[in-house]
């Protein structure tokens, strides 16, 4: 890409981009944090304020450690730097390009993923429920041997998965084949090419046959007409990833619909719904769902037992039988969407 030099210029979003003056890193950050809030850029990928992703982008253009100190703002910029710099921020703030495509890498905790356009950009609350509470809602004392993340995207949670239960062969699937590239990225760079399988899948239909202990997914669930209205930032991610049909609830349907015969006993699945609780109790109620609780207090991750899955299938094959028709039936069917 061609640089533009360092100066006063016209910004594409309207108003002057003044950087002549900009000597330390301090100044730059602060140039970036009216930027962003000038220009309206949409947050929530990288970080989910400007000064953060800001500082993240420098610090990482600029090749400086993410735990420096704040005596790094103090430090002041080579000229080859400030065009480095200045490229960054036009990408991010003029041209909305996400943060972590810039970047190439996105953080779950202390996790780093490599990521590019092919893949949404990480950023599940299975970040905390994996390690804190996915081992109470399983029998204690049995080895956890098979589990399975069901759009797996980057494949980011596999590799929690995996790192979670050291005694589990973790597949992973994705409808997309360039995501499963990138999931085979990540694979290798956290030496887990032999433990995690990727699998090319729309929902179950080519996932072999077998049943597991656990089943997680982040899968995409906006409604259509809410992913046609995204931020830029948003667009910028595969549609894929985020379109749930037209409520939203296409994918969990058909995830919830073969659950059961998918699931141990003592199986678990556990979904990331995003703002879908009340669709999810309202249509799956019968079902029990558990909400299991995030730090932020956003409580969209939901939890379903096997034994109750198959309890439910036994009311509607009973109430399918006889006379007075369950009014669930059709809803563990997955008969909408
Ligand atoms: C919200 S992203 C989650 C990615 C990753 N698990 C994460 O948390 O970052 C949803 C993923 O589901 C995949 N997907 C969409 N429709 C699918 C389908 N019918 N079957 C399997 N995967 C699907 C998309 O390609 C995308 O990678």
């Amino acid at each position: 890409m061609k640089m533009r030099p360092a100066g006063k210029v016209a910004a594409k979003g309207g108003g002057s981009w003044a950087t002549a003056r900009l000597v330390t890193l301090g100044d730059w950050l602060k140039f970036a944090e009216k930027m962003y809030a000038r220009e309206q850029v949409a947050l929530g990928q990288v970080a989910t304020n400007g000064h953060d992703e800001a500082l993240y982008l420098l610090l990482h253009t600029l090749e400086l450690s993410l735990a420096s100190s704040a005596a790094v703002l103090a430090r002041r910029l080579t000229v080859a730097e400030r065009r480095r710099v200045e490229v960054i921020l036009r990408r991010r703030i003029l041209e909305r390009v996400p943060a972590a495509y810039l970047t190439r890498e996105a953080w779950l905790g202390e996790h780093r993923f490599y990521v590019d356009e092919r893949v949404i950009i990480p950023r599940s609350y299975f970040l905390e429920i994996i390690p804190e509470q996915l081992a109470m809602w399983l029998p204690a004392g049995k080895k956890v041997r098979r589990v399975i993340d069901v759009c797996t995207g980057s494949g980011c949670l596999a590799i929690l998965l995996a790192r979670e239960f050291p005694d589990a062969v973790v597949e992973a699937s994705d409808l997309s084949a360039a995501a499963l590239e990138v999931a085979a990225i990540n694979r290798r760079a956290h030496g887990l090419v032999r433990r995690i399988k990727l699998i090319l899948s729309d929902g179950w239909e080519a996932v072999p046959p077998g049943r597991y202990d656990v089943i997680l997914s982040n899968p995409p669930y906006e409604p259509s007409a809410h992913v046609d209205r995204q931020a830029p930032e948003f667009s910028a991610e595969p549609r894929m990833a985020h379109d749930g049909g037209r409520d939203g609830l296409v994918i969990v349907r058909a995830l919830l619909r073969q659950a059961v015969a998918r699931l141990q006993p003592h199986g678990i699945l556990v979904l990331e719904v995003g703002g879908l609780r009340a669709a999810i109790d309202r249509e799956f109620g019968m079902l029990d769902p558990q909400w299991l609780p995030t730090r932020d207090g956003s409580d969209c991750v939901v939890l379903f037992q096997a034994a109750r899955l198959g309890a439910a299938a036994m009311e509607v094959g009973a109430a399918a039988r006889g006379p007075g028709r369950s009014t669930a039936a059709p809803r563990l069917r997955g008969s909408k969407g």
